[in-house]
């Protein structure tokens, strides 16, 4: 893949259009009779055919062969990748806390695919679950299509070039992607290695969250949203399909390139997103608003207001607050959350919490500053201040996330994470208002 600067359409839910080829894409029409150069048309849905015009998204491709033409699957081993449910999973009712885990980096993306947690039911596309990769090979005659959910991704380290259906991506620290349910996708290291985290999201699509009373602008805006504009491959060798299918994967060949995507017009996409974009509002009189204020893309249950995962950062920002104890609360919350840094430093940790790492803290298990954060914040002169260089993220999810035997084995698990409370003294005096 060239290392030049991708060309993207710009926007979020639209319907994109694209042909790499003049006069490809069909017009006025989606399925003529003959379509120009001999392509098929295919279509491709993301959500069921009578969904709601706004939230409705499917996309016809335009190729030099149709999806069909490719051989039977069958299973394909994989140690470390799980579904959902998965037996062997627990969730657990303690604060849980992981230093970057050293991971074996000779393999693709696919081999090097771990699942860290899961929750909910792929068959009932419902949950989500938190992967790993890390790669140091481009997947070369592979592609991988997952019909369980849609995969959003984090690069921690190094760079990822992506080819998808609808075109190439090239995406940075700093930067996600997301990459359609169903959607033939190769991820390949645009450096000698790299590795990052995965949300697949088993739900409703992720979309953007609703501004309210903020009105027409800020948050994440649509139109950085970047999607890629047709690029396709025309070469007849050997290829191997690979479909993450009901927790499972399995492998099916197919002689020709199956990136043959001539146009197309739709609005089911890939996209990323630079997180260093977000708009992020605060309190400027007093108080810390909830973290859902950072929400950058939400993917709803079926109960109104409770997502079944949303994508939150935590960016570099002022704060600026008065009279306010400025690092986040103390808290005991309803939804889960898998928290993991990218770069930088998180304004709740002073030590422990490095980039790579990630913590999960399920369902009412209290969490908040340590006990130096604590100390410092209660003392600190409240002049406006700037978190600088920084970069969380948070996979906020209704349902419990259980970790996976691995990741409760793994020697990057932090026994002593409770400590960073320890230093929390009794503080109470009747005597002292
Ligand atoms: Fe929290």
């Amino acid at each position: 893949m060239s290392t030049a600067p991708l060309r993207y359409l710009h926007g979020f839910g639209n319907e994109f259009e694209s042909e790499a080829l003049a006069g490809a894409l069909p017009q006025g029409q989606f399925s003529p009779q003959r379509p120009a150069y001999g392509l098929y048309a295919e279509k491709f849905t993301n959500t069921a055919f009578t969904v709601a015009r706004e939230s409705n998204r499917r996309t016809w491709f335009y190729r030099i062969r149709p999806s069909v033409s490719q051989g039977a699957y069958e299973p394909l081993a994989h140690q470390l990748l799980r579904g959902a449910p998965e037996t062997g999973s627990t969730g657990s009712p303690n604060a849980l806390r992981w230093s970057p885990p050293v991971l074996d980096t000779s393999s693709d993306f696919i081999d090097g695919l771990v699942t860290l947690a899961s929750n909910g039911n792929a068959a009932l596309q419902t949950g989500m679950a938190v992967h790993l990769f890390t790669m140091d090979k481009s997947m070369a005659r592979r592609c991988m299509v997952n019909s369980d959910g849609e995969l959003l991704l984090l690069v921690q380290e190094g760079t990822l070039e992506i080819r998808t259906e609808c075109g190439l991506l090239q995406t940075e620290p700093g930067e996600l992607v997301v990459i359609p349910r169903g959607m033939k996708f190769q991820i390949s290291p645009g450096t000698a290695s790299a590795r990052g985290f995965v949300c697949e999201n088993y739900g409703h699509n992720l979309r953007l969250p609703e501004r309210g009373p903020v009105g027409s602008d800020g948050y994440a805006n649509d139109r950085d949203f970047h999607t890629p504009v047709a690029a396709y491959v025309d070469d007849d060798d050997e290829f191997e399909i690979v479909c993450k299918y009901q927790g499972r994967l399995f492998r099916a060949p197919v002689n020709h390139n199956p990136f043959d995507v001539v146009a197309w017009v739709g609005t089911a996409v890939p996209y990323k997103y630079d997180l260093r974009r977000f708009n992020a509002l605060g309190s400027i009189t007093y108080d810390h608003p909830d973290p859902s204020i950072y929400t950058v893309l939400s993917a709803p249950s079926d109960t109104p207001g409770v997502a079944n995962v949303d994508i939150v950062i935590f960016p570099p920002r002022w704060l600026v607050a008065e009279g306010t104890f400025r690092p986040p609360w103390f808290h005991r919350n309803v939804m889960s959350e898998f928290v993991a840094l990218l770069y930088g430093q998180y304004d709740a940790k002073k030590v422990g919490f490095e980039p790579g790492g990630f913590s999960l803290h399920n369902s009412y298990v209290p969490h908040g500053p340590d006990a130096d954060v604590f100390a410092a914040a209660r003392k600190a002169a409240l002049e406006p201040t700037r978190l600088n260089d920084t970069m969380a993220f948070m996979f906020e999810t209704r349902y419990v996330l259980n970790p996976t035997p691995w990741a409760l084995a793994c020697p990057a698990m932090q026994a002593n994470y409770r400590d960073c409370w320890r230093g929390l003294e009794r503080r109470f005096d009747p005597r002292t208002p």
